[in-house]
């Protein structure tokens, strides 16, 4: 734990609806070093998907810096951004946002798509198909490759979003509420596949959650309020 591999300093973000501009960030100072696991708490509202959709490359700041593993990204293009994004970045949504019509080996296989051309996946396929199978079977799904979303109960379609999440060997994972849309067996479960692969993996991750006790499990906890960080 010693670099920051991301880093918002004076953040701002407002959204403009109409004639209204809407605040919601309102100057964000936050780093999360390497392999470190930072839990993001506050009311609903506070601003907590937003920051980790700037701080995750999918939305530019309106103000402020962004900086991913020692590089300054809020000024690049969209198809920089989100080049670095598909290659360093790991995502995962509370409700799984996984493709209905793929398999599970399908929608983990996106992830590599996103991250190569047409024909060089083309020539990779089986080595990929290989890595996401066994990511697959990392999180207790080598028996369900072929099922598809709807097929799968919520804990499985976590886990296949976890596995994608993982395919391209993020050095970050942002989490939205991973766990909101599950029963508390099946959250703990997913909650301690995720903190296995973290520290197997030393990533960095940062957990948006309202649950304290899950935060409790990190190494820091980050408090927004109203668009600030508040301890
Ligand atoms: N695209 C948008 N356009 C306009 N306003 C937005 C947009 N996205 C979010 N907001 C507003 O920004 C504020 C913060 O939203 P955000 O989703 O970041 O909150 P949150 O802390 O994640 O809340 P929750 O815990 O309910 O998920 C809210 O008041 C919301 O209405
Ligand atoms: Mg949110």
């Amino acid at each position: 734990m010693s670099s920051p591999v991301l880093q918002a300093v004076a953040v701002k973000k407002h959204y403009r609806l109409a004639k209204h501009e809407i605040p919601v960030l309102r100057g964000i100072d936050l780093s999360v070093q390497a392999g470190e696991t930072v839990a993001l708490l506050g009311a609903s509202g506070a601003g907590k998907s937003t920051l980790l959709h700037v701080l995750g490359l999918l939305d530019p700041p309106t103000a402020g810096e962004v900086h991913f593993d020692g590089q300054r990204v809020d000024n690049l293009t969209i198809g920089q951004r989100a080049a670095l994004r598909h290659r360093h970045v790991g995502f995962v949504f509370q409700f799984y946002h996984l493709i209905p019509e793929l398999t599970a080996l399908q929608n983990v296989l996106l992830a590599r798509m996103m991250t190569t051309s047409v024909w060089q996946f083309w020539r990779q396929r089986k080595q990929a198909k290989a890595a996401a199978t066994a990511l697959l079977e990392q999180v207790g799904l080598g028996d369900r490759l072929r099922h598809r979303p709807s097929e799968l109960s919520g804990g499985e379609r976590q886990r296949v979003a976890i596995a994608r999440a993982l395919l391209a060997e993020p050095k970050v994972v942002l989490a939205d509420e991973p766990t909101g849309n599950l029963d508390s067996t099946t959250a703990r479960g997913v909650v301690d596949l995720i903190f296995e692969i973290q520290r197997q993996r030393g990533l960095a991750f940062l957990l948006v959650t309202h649950d304290e006790r899950l935060a409790q499990r990190c190494h820091r906890i980050v408090r927004m309020q109203d668009g600030v960080v508040v301890s």
